[in-house]
């Protein structure tokens, strides 16, 4: 334990493990369906598979599934558990907390009642909400309380859209557990640097007792963007003055960021933010001036620089040329450089199973480990930048450093064996499941070695209490 001016300081990320329900659509068939060019899924947004859940899952289900993944990958008792945190915006209850029905789960394998001293709660802000947990859960480690236990962060969540709206093309769903101590193998978050940005807003909603959210996607998009920048500024004032990055001449400290990890409602949404901020980083850099050389024109500003973001969207001008410029700056190769260095093999893992809100940013984390170190890249001490966004609206933005041991965690990962087979949905499959045609028992794949929802009680007196098993 690592010691400094009397707080521990070595918190973070010691084992990570995802639960993918093995259902999927393929993006060339939904496209065809919906008379989309399957270009723009698989192109334009960066989407090739969206994972589904059977009719027997719920996020619940997903959470429980990833933490006992961790907890048996690591031999791992319910005593060395000391705060199990859900992190989910596809909440069951209004007052009842998921990570309740995870602990019932998780106690129908290790027994009744052996998660007794487990604290925690659900935590909600959109897609942000892990984020705030594991911050949360990394102070309480970094605070001594959490004696020698574990901390687990799970976050999990169905995106589901309506049935022929623009949102429907970047659904998923998915959990990714995390284990947190004061000794981890996998990353140390960088202590004293984390900067947060929030606004009240309503670029996407869910309001109380509808199943699908209400977007406003371009509008949401350009949030993100803002949002995340404002974060971003605040971290690095914090990272300039804690000292943590020390600027030379005509650098950016993003040159110090080894590798970014952006919210990822679709994978391509993590090449626009980090066009975006790369932009914002680079203008007062001498740099810039050979890139607009090469792009050939000037950076577009809109007719009302203060205005809105929607007399900004409602700037068609200036739409057009924006999204021009972002263009040929993505094209030069200055960009691409930085593109596939710091972020492109965080996008590769989500483009195969779509948005996982809560659990987007962690897929992306997961899905870069696996592939830079496939790549024969030494991670040891690289420092990865965290851009994390929820609608309503906040963002985070963080840092840690990856520890000596990762190699241990690492070479073992491989996405696809972790998802295990996959089963493609037809189209006709898909809709009555999102539908909620079929009724619980009526599962396509047998969920052999999962927890799976088995009822809801509909009788008033017992109403929305849900039973779960773990099928042997
Ligand atoms: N071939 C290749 N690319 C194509 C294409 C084709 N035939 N048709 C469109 N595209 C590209 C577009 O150029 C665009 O990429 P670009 O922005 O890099 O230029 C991309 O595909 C998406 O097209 P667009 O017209 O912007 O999509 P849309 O307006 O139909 O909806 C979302 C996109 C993401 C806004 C919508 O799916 C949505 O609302 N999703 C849910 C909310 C969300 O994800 N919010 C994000 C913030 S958390």
């Amino acid at each position: 334990m690592r010691v400094k001016d009397g707080l521990l300081m070595a918190a973070g990320i010691d084992d990570i493990a995802v639960y993918i329900p093995r259902l999927f659509v393929d993006a060339a068939d939904f496209a065809s369906a919906r008379g989309l060019d399957p270009a723009k899924l698989q192109k334009g947004l960066g989407i090739s598979q969206m994972a589904m859940v059977d009719t027997n899952q719920d996020p619940a289900c997903l959470a429980a599934n990833a933490c006992l993944k961790i907890m048996q990958k690591n031999n791992l008792s319910p005593d060395d558990i000391g705060r199990l945190y859900v992190a989910t915006e596809s909440a069951l209850d209004e007052s009842k907390a998921m990570n309740s029905y995870v602990i019932g789960m998780l106690e129908q394998v290790y027994g009744s009642e052996s998660f007794e001293h487990c604290g925690g709660i659900e935590t909600k802000f959109a897609c942000v909400s892990g984020s705030y947990a594991l911050y949360d859960n990394t102070n309480w480690i970094r605070a001594g309380e959490a004696e020698n236990k574990h901390a687990l962060v799970v976050v999990s969540d169905i995106a589901k859209y309506d049935l022929g709206s623009s949102g429907e093309m970047t659904q998923g769903a998915g959990a990714v557990a995390m284990l947190l101590n004061d000794h981890p193998r996998l990353l140390a978050f960088d202590p004293k640097v984390t900067a947060t940005s929030i606004k009240d807003e309503y670029d996407f909603y869910r309001p109380i007792g509808k199943e699908t959210p209400i977007v406003h996607g371009q509008y949401s998009n350009l949030l993100y963007l803002i949002q995340v920048k404002k974060a971003l500024d605040a971290y690095k004032k914090k990272v300039l003055s804690t000292g943590l990055i020390k600027l030379k001449e005509g650098e950016s400290f993003l040159d110090y960021i080894d590798y970014l990890n952006m919210h990822l409602p679709y994978s391509n949404m993590g090449k626009k933010a980090l066009a975006y901020l790369v932009r914002h980083e680079w203008r007062t850099l001498p740099r810039w001036k050979k890139i607009i050389e090469k792009i050939g024109m000037e950076e577009p500003s809109p007719k009302d620089p203060r205005g809105t973001i929607e007399s900004i969207l409602a700037d068609a001008d200036f739409m057009a040329k924006d999204h021009q410029f972002t263009k040929l700056l993505t094209n030069t190769e200055e960009f691409q450089e930085i593109y596939e260095a710091k972020l492109a093999s965080s996008l590769i893992a989500p483009k195969m199973i779509g948005n996982l809100y809560t659990a987007s940013l962690y897929l992306g984390f997961r899905s870069s480990l696996e592939f830079e170190y496939q790549k024969g890249v030494d991670l040891a001490g690289k420092r990865i930048g965290f851009g994390s966004y929820g609608s309503g609206s906040s963002a985070m933005v963080f840092s840690g450093v990856i520890q000596p041991e990762y190699e241990s965690i690492v070479k073992e990962m491989n996405i696809e064996t972790e998802i295990g087979p996959r089963k493609k949905l037809s189209l006709e499959e898909y809709e009555s499941i999102h539908e909620n045609k079929l009724s619980l028992n009526q599962n396509i794949l047998d969920g052999k070695k999962e927890f799976v929802l088995v009822d809801v009680a509909t009788n008033p007196e017992f109403r929305g209490q849900r039973r779960y098993v773990f099928n042997e």
